[in-house]
């Protein structure tokens, strides 16, 4: 069955509105949240305000020279070529290619001198902004270790798979890898950088707007690379001190039974091995802080949704919900899983 012509006007936009639909959200190359984010986006805008303008030039000579030669005779070519190379025709056609090459230098010398300033606005973005905000951001695979560090060595403290940035301000994040190279990239805020062992980068964040981000690893670095999320939030500076005032306390004991008897459970298998929270004796290192792993938006580095269902799931069966990761199946009977989970919901 042919489209009728209706049917083609409604179908041909359909992609580019799928493209532009995109382009918005708390994970998108559109975004200008963050300054960086909006210096970058400024410069590809210019380049493709510029390159479609060309673009539109050549495509219109193209097309004038096309519907020009289909009047003309075969048998009368020689004739008009003859004629098109006339001296008299000779110097319009000079001036044409003349205005046509300092058109094409302006355009890419125009280019050339917006990137040069775009790359120093993203290289120095201390001069009117001094970090407030100091982390060490460490790239696992496949998760994000957080350390947020303090002037009062005594107020750091640890997180992991989010982070709070106040707005306005600009925050200092030192990136560093365990095991293989990451990519920090966290869109709407600016552009990526990588983490790689043994060596250390920075970034500095300056978000513009309030509101929920989502970072992504953007470095190929195994199996569960795409479930390596970010979850960043960029909070007003009164919620940012509030939510630093929560961070830097200790776990509370729990007081309910379920989750006491969760505690024990936590404290005296596998879990304290790798896992710390702040106030017991749990200190491993390698694996996420849990201190207060109840107050995150999602769990597994962005992989669920911070649930009591996907918190029974994730610890019931971890190599289930994301292969290949390093925590392994503990095979906890259903009271014990239960009692794991009703102490992690105390953890806020
Ligand atoms: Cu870490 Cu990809």
């Amino acid at each position: 069955m042919r489209a009728g012509r209706h049917e083609w006007a409604v179908a041909l936009p359909l992609p580019l509105l799928a493209l532009l639909s995109g382009c918005g959200g708390i994970q998108t190359i559109g975004g200008r949240e963050g300054r960086d984010a909006a210096l970058i986006n400024d410069l590809f805008t210019l380049f493709c305000i510029v390159t479609g303008i060309f673009f539109a030039a050549i495509m219109a000579f193209l097309f004038a020279a096309y519907w020009r030669r289909r009047g003309w005779r075969a048998d009368r070519m020689a004739e008009e070529d003859e004629r098109l190379a006339a001296p008299s025709r000779g110097g319009a056609l000079r001036v044409g290619m003349f205005l046509w090459t300092g058109a094409v230098v302006g355009g890419l010398m125009g280019l050339a001198v917006a990137s040069f300033f775009t790359d120093r606005g993203l290289a120095h973005p201390n001069s009117d902004n001094k970090p407030v905000v100091s982390i060490e951001l460490t790239g696992n695979q496949w998760w994000w270790d957080a350390k947020y560090h303090f002037h009062d060595p005594s107020k750091d403290f640890r997180t992991a798979n989010e982070l709070h940035i106040p707005l306005g301000a600009a925050t200092y994040i030192v990136l560093k890898a365990n095991d293989v190279i990451h990519s920090f990239w966290v869109p709407n805020l600016a552009g990526k950088q990588d983490l790689i062992p043994g060596h250390l980068n920075d970034i500095v964040l300056v978000p513009t707007r309030a509101g929920h981000y989502r970072g992504q690893c953007a470095e190929y670095c195994g199996l569960q690379h795409a479930h390596m999320a970010l979850d960043i939030v960029v909070d007003t500076p009164a919620d940012y001190q509030r939510w630093v005032a929560r961070q830097q306390q200790t776990a509370p004991p729990p007081a309910d039974p379920q989750a006491r008897a969760g505690y024990v459970y936590f404290m005296n298998k596998q879990c304290s091995a790798c896992h710390t929270i702040a106030g017991t004796p749990a200190g491993g290192q390698v694996a996420p802080d849990l201190t207060h792993v109840a107050s995150r938006a999602t769990i597994a580095a962005g992989t669920l949704p911070n649930t009591v269902g996907s918190m029974h799931a994730w610890v019931a069966d971890p190599q289930g919900v994301k292969p290949g990761n390093n925590m392994p199946y503990i095979g906890l009977n259903a009271d014990e899983l239960h009692a794991v989970v009703a102490y992690l919901e105390t953890l806020k």
